[in-house]
């Protein structure tokens, strides 16, 4: 009983900050092509944050991708550019994307 209610209290510590981003995410329509662990029209996050682990400039350039759109980099299907997300939400879900593992 006492080991089930602190493993759900870690959980929704540590489900809380994820969730949000989640939420940003599906708010600004990315997860309409994009979902975490699975491709679907675009590469999955954490795949995404494997290829530029080691990779110092890959926040600056992914942000200005998002906005912009482009393809090439994973296939040939484009990503249409984001011009209706905010700037300061770029940043965040670039920052979450590449901090998934
Ligand atoms: C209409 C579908 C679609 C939507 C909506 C979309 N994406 Fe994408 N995204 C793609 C595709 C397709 C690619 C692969 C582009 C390529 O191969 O260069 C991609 C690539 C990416 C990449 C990796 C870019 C690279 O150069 O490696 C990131 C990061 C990304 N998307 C984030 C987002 C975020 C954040 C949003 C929401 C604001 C979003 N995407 C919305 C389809 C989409």
């Amino acid at each position: 009983m006492k080991k089930t209610l602190l493993a759900a209290m870690l959980l929704g510590a540590m489900a809380t900050p994820a969730m949000a981003n989640l939420a940003l995410a599906q708010k600004n329509n990315c997860l309409s092509c994009h979902s975490v662990d699975a491709k679907l029209v675009g590469p999955a996050y954490k795949d995404v944050a494997k290829k530029y682990a080691k990779d110092k400039g890959a926040e600056a350039r992914l942000i200005a991708k998002v906005k912009a759109g482009g393809a090439g980099v994973w296939g040939q299907v484009p990503m249409p550019p984001n011009t209706q997300v905010s700037d300061a939400d770029v940043k965040t879900l670039v920052k979450w994307i590449l901090s998934l593992k």
